[in-house]
C-alpha cells in the first residue's frame, strides 16, 4: 500500500473521510463495551513531534497508541537533534527506518509538507499555522454522533481566519454542509482556501445575523500559539465577537457549541458558555481519542471492517 498522510482533510476523500467517522464512533463503542482490547498495533510505534505545547493532542495520540498494544514517542525540538538544525528530510528518513508513523505539531505548513515529502511512514499533521485537520475529525464526529448526517446542516465560525478556520472550511466541503465565517476585518481566510469551498461557505461581519438558526457554533481562541504578543491589540480587534449563551438563543433550539480547546472565559466565548448544555466541548475533546485511533488505523491498516 502506497504511504498515506493526513496534512490536510483534502488528503482523503469524501467517502474515506466518511468512513473514519462511522469507525471512530465504532472504535468509541467496542472501547465502552469490551475496554481497550482491540490491540492492532503490538510492537507498533508512532513518533509524536511537538514544537508548540499540547495537552489534547499530546494525550490523545499517546493513549491511543497504548490502547491499540502499541507505543508513543515523544519528542520535543529541545531534546533532539532537529533543534539544533538537522535538516528536517534527514529526520524524516531516519525516523521512518524505525518508526511505523509520526505526527507533527509545528508552526509552519510548507515544514510539514517539507518533512511528509521525505517521510516513508505516514505522517498526521496534529496543528500547523494554517490547518488543524485531526480536531475537525472529532468534531465531525461529534456533530455526527449527537444529531445524525451533517450534509446539508449550518455551522457557523465566529472569530479567527486562521488554521481552525482553514480546517472548518475544508470540511464543509468534505462533508457537504454550509458554513458561515464571522470574522473581523483582517482576520480573513486565505482567499485560496475560502474560493476552494465555493459556494458553500459565506462571510458575514455581524455574529448576531451570522447564528441565526445555525445548527452548529464554533469559535477559537483569538490569539494562538505564537500570536502571543498581539493579545492585546486582537481583543481590541475581536470585541463583539465574543460567543454567548444568548448569541445561541438566536440559533436553531438544538444548536450545539464547540470549540477545540484551550478556551479563554470571559474573551471569545463568555464565562459561562462551557456550562451550557448546549456546549458539548468535552465530548468533543474526548473524540479526538477515537477519531485519531481510527486514523491511524486507516493510514496503516487500511479500511476495518466492524
Ligand atoms: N485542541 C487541541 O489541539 O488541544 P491541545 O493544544 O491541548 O492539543
Ligand atoms: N488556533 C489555536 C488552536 C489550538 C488547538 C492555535 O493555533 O493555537
Amino acid at each position: 500500500m502506497a504511504t498515506r498522510h493526513f496534512l490536510t482533510l483534502l488528503d482523503l476523500s469524501s467517502d474515506e473521510l466518511r468512513y473514519l467517522i462511522q469507525r471512530a464512533i465504532s472504535i468509541k463503542n467496542g472501547l465502552k463495551t469490551h475496554g481497550p482490547t482491540y490491540t492492532p498495533f503490538a510492537n507498533r510505534t508512532l513518533a509524536m513531534i511537538f514544537e508548540k505545547s499540547s495537552t489534547r493532542t499530546r494525550v490523545s495520540f499517546e493513549t491511543a497508541m497504548a490502547q491499540f498494544g502499541g507505543h508513543a514517542l515523544f519528542l520535543s525540538p529541545r531534546d533532539t537533534q532537529l533543534g539544533r538544525g538537522e535538516p528536517i528530510g534527514d529526520t524524516a528518513r531516519v525516523l521512518a527506518e524505525m518508526v511505523d508513523a509520526v505526527m507533527i505539531r509545528t508552526f509552519s505548513h510548507a515544514s510539514l509538507e517539507e518533512y511528509a515529502a521525505a517521510s516513508a511512514v505516514p505522517v498526521i499533521n496534529a496543528l500547523t499555522d494554517d490547518y488543524h485537520p485531526c480536531q475537525l475529525l472529532a468534531d465531525v464526529m461529534t456533530w455526527t454522533e449527537l444529531r445524525g448526517s451533517v450534509k446539508g446542516r449550518t455551522a457557523v465560525w465566529i472569530g479567527d481566519g486562521n488554521n481552525m478556520c482553514h480546517s472548518w472550511i475544508n470540511a464543509a466541503r468534505q462533508f457537504d454542509f454550509q458554513l458561515r465565517i464571522c470574522c473581523p476585518e483582517g482576520y480573513e481566510p486565505r482567499q485560496d482556501i475560502l474560493a476552494a469551498a465555493g459556494d458553500r461557505v459565506t462571510l458575514f461581519r455581524d455574529p448576531q445575523q451570522a447564528v441565526t438558526d445555525a445548527d452548529l457554533v464554533t469559535t477559537d481562541v483569538w490569539a494562538s500559539m505564537g500570536q502571543e504578543e498581539e493579545q492585546a491589540s486582537r481583543e481590541a480587534d475581536f470585541a463583539g465577537f465574543q460567543v454567548s449563551e444568548a448569541m445561541l438563543d438566536r440559533a436553531k433550539d438544538d444548536v450545539l457549541f464547540l470549540h477545540c480547546l484551550p478556551a479563554h472565559r470571559g474573551e471569545e466565548i463568555s464565562t459561562t458558555l462551557l456550562d451550557d448544555p448546549r456546549a458539548v466541548v468535552w465530548q468533543e475533546a474526548g473524540n479526538r481519542l477515537h477519531a485519531q485511533k481510527a486514523l491511524i488505523e486507516f493510514l496503516l491498516l487500511g479500511r476495518v471492517e466492524g
